[in-house]
């Protein structure tokens, strides 16, 4: 007979949960028969204790078996996914589900909306007219199955990992997100449920990110990786810069006029870099060789998939996108080159413009962002433009510029270090 104290005693003085304890406590808990306080006391102890390789497999299993697998291994292409841990600017998903599509995976992405400074993929998309993050699971399979679209972004249904929604509400209130085993188990859980074969992780590190530091990212990268090949699903994951925001926009709306650029075959050199490299790792992860992910970019291939994948979900990709009723510019303070661009900073300035939510549930503005019109690296000319602000509500703006204060540095060509996008790759 499992009890919850019993379970949360024993983690708390530091022991191993048993594969019956796990699976009892995480039904229960989906059931509402252990307490919100009794699951948050449980994720504090592991906030502390930790979990071993084997608990956080049994942890995963038993979130993903409380509510439904999805199965698309009858498709006619190998499905692969890529799933990033949050970062300011990335707008990857939007150029890149598309362009994998088009190199023959079928690519089936449950995602998510915002929540802090960081952007959610699904606001991005919401901001096109039209386009619908719902969408039934049979509508789903026949998208995936249509070579002339192949890629779904939606939202996840109410039955995927229901034990991760409720624990990762609890977790968000009680400062016990902060945990390697909890995290991996809480993204890992969701992207195994939603049924892809093989998945590609971008873990962000640096000052815009979730893990501020290399090792604890690699840690996570690892601990994920390891669940991936546990449940079957072939993983790897790349450890990505995220002290500098990506691109040249971070904001709904203009993040998608980015994209465009991208999938026109222009668009920023990192975002360019990051889209080809998880291209690649997703075609290698899908069994797909032989297919430069760059031509598919540059003939026009990724755009076409991009326009039936938005029209698929009720979009319109020719209807122009919302803009925000007011902008603001910040002009270089001096002349020289710029040597730093925080990416927390720019997120939480974006975040006040409106373009995220405080609380889950709040409307977010299409249009309201940050436009960056130089990168690290970039030589600037005082009074020139720096940022353009855009907002609905101009009185955030100067909350917004507060943020933006010691957001950069403007140095001499000598002082400017540049350092790699890509930081890492681990693999099983
Ligand atoms: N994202 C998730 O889905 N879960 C976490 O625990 C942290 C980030």
């Amino acid at each position: 007979m499992q009890s919850a104290v019993g379970i949360i005693t024993t983690k708390r003085d530091g022991g191993e949960l048993s594969d019956a304890q796990i699976d009892w406590v995480i039904d229960a808990f989906t059931r509402g028969e252990v307490a919100d306080e009794q699951m948050a006391a449980l994720a504090m102890a592991v906030v502390w204790r930790g979990m071993t390789r084997r608990e956080t497999a049994r942890w995963t299993a038993a979130m993903i078996g409380s509510g439904q697998r999805m199965d698309f291994t009858d498709l006619p292409r190998p499905t692969v996914d890529k799933h990033s841990t949050g970062g300011v600017g990335d707008k990857i998903t939007l150029p890149l589900a598309p362009l994998v599509a088009a190199c023959g995976a079928a690519v089936p992405q449950l995602s998510g909306r915002g929540l802090g400074h960081t952007g959610g993929t699904l606001d991005k998309l919401e901001s096109i007219p039209g386009w619908r993050a719902e969408l039934p699971v049979a509508r789903m399979r026949e998208i995936l199955a249509d070579p002339k679209i192949g890629a779904v972004v939606c939202a996840a249904g109410a039955d995927l990992a229901p034990a991760d929604k409720r624990l990762y509400a609890l977790r968000d209130v009680t400062g016990t997100v902060e945990s390697i085993p909890l995290i991996a188990s809480s993204i890992m859980s969701k992207k195994i449920a939603e049924g892809t074969g093989a998945l590609v992780l971008d873990v962000k590190v640096g000052r815009g990110a979730f893990m501020k530091e290399f090792a604890a990212a690699r840690e996570l990268a690892t601990a994920m990786v390891e669940l991936g090949a546990d449940a079957g699903v072939r993983t790897v994951a790349l450890l990505t810069d995220m002290n500098t925001p990506l691109g040249r926009t971070a904001g709904n709306a203009l993040e998608v006029a980015e994209s465009l650029e991208v999938l026109s075959g222009g668009g920023p050199a990192d975002v360019v870099e990051l889209t080809l490299a998880l291209a690649r790792e997703m075609l290698a992860q899908a069994g797909i060789r032989d297919v430069d992910p760059a031509d598919a970019l540059a003939d026009g291939r990724a755009m076409d998939h991009w326009r039936s994948m938005i029209a698929a979900q009720g979009g319109d990709p020719d209807a122009p996108l919302p803009r925000a009723a007011h902008t603001e510019t910040v002009p270089a303070p001096s002349t020289g080159t710029l040597t730093r661009l925080d990416a927390l900073d720019i997120g939480l300035a974006a975040w006040r413009l409106g373009a995220g939510r405080a609380r889950q549930g709040d409307p977010v503005q299409w249009g309201a962002g940050i436009e960056m019109h130089a990168k690290p690296g970039d030589p600037v000319t005082a009074g020139r433009p720096l940022l353009t602000l855009h907002t609905d509500t101009p009185a955030a703006i100067p909350a917004a510029l507060e943020d933006l204060h010691a957001a950069y540095t403007i140095g001499t060509p000598g002082e400017f270090a540049p350092t790699p996008l890509l930081l890492d790759r681990v693999e099983p």
